[in-house]
This record gives C-alpha cells, sequence and structure tokens, in this order.
C-alpha cells in the first residue's frame, strides 16, 4: 500500500525550489518509480506537436513516437482522461513497449490549461492500479503541474 500523503509531501519538497522543467520532470519520474510497488515501467511521454515523444522515465528502453489516440497514452492524452487499464491485453490498441507489462495507469499532465504530456505507469501484475492509486497519481501530477505553471516545462 503505498504512502500518498507522505509521497505528496516528498514531491513537493523535491520540486517546489527547481526552476528546471527537465531536472523536475526526471526526479518527479525517480521518485515515483522508487515509491511505487509493483511497477515494472514509469515515465512521461511530452507532447510535441500532434503526438506523444518519449522523455524522462525509469525502466527499459520504450517506444519513442506515439500518435495522438493511439494505445493507452494516445487515448488519455486525446481525451483528457485518466485511463486505468486492469488488463492492457484487453485494451484495444495497446501499445507493447516492455512485455512484462500486464497493467497500466497514464494520467493527462496539463499546465496553465494545455495539455503538455502524460504520465505511464506499468505493472506486470494484473489490475495493480486501484481507485486510490489513481487518485494519488492524479493528485501528485497535478502537484507537479501546478509547481511547474509559469515556468515551462521540457
Ligand atoms: N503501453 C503504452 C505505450 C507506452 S509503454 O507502456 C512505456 C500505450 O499503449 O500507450
Amino acid at each position: 500500500m503505498t504512502d500518498y500523503k507522505l509521497l505528496q509531501s516528498q514531491a513537493e519538497a523535491l520540486l517546489r525550489d527547481e526552476p528546471d522543467g527537465l531536472a523536475s520532470a526526471a526526479n518527479f519520474v525517480a521518485l515515483l518509480y522508487n515509491a511505487l510497488d509493483d511497477v515494472n515501467w514509469l515515465g512521461i511521454y511530452v507532447l510535441r506537436g500532434d503526438e506523444l515523444v518519449l522523455g524522462p522515465f525509469q525502466g527499459q528502453p520504450a517506444c519513442v513516437h506515439i500518435a495522438m489516440g493511439s494505445g493507452v497514452c494516445g487515448t488519455a492524452a486525446a481525451t483528457l482522461a485518466t485511463q486505468r487499464v486492469p488488463d492492457v491485453h484487453a485494451f484495444p490498441g495497446h501499445i507493447v513497449c516492455d512485455t512484462a507489462s500486464r497493467s497500466e495507469i497514464v494520467v493527462p499532465l496539463v499546465i496553465d490549461g494545455g495539455l503538455v504530456g502524460v504520465l505511464d505507469v506499468d505493472s506486470p501484475s494484473l489490475d495493480r492500479f486501484s481507485q486510490a492509486d489513481q487518485a494519488g497519481i492524479e493528485r501528485l501530477c497535478a502537484t507537479f503541474c501546478g509547481l511547474r505553471s509559469g515556468r515551462g516545462f521540457l
């Protein structure tokens, strides 16, 4: 069980005084990857033009370009809605990067009202992410995005 309250305060302490967007994103990803149990890949895809491009991540090398609307990441970006997928094999159009991944959650990252990318978290276990995990991860993303307000991203 993840202590999201603790993780939230750790994220705020780690990110609040850092002006550099790349450094903040890299540290945000590393903090979450090490704090969440049973996760094999965690990273940010950045919106570049009309596609998502691989950004800071932890885990195996991954696919670099994802079109808007494609896979779990592209769906989250296109709909601006978190995608919590209990079984990736049952998600139409799921893009396989690490064959170990069995469940996944993708949260859109919105700064100052505009989509800037998504946070993608993969687990080797089926149905790894609960509603409580979704709420905790969404709040962490909101904190990250709030701290980037007016300071740019990647
Ligand atoms: N599974 C994702 C692709 C990214 S990897 O999981 C790192 C998707 O379907 O969009």
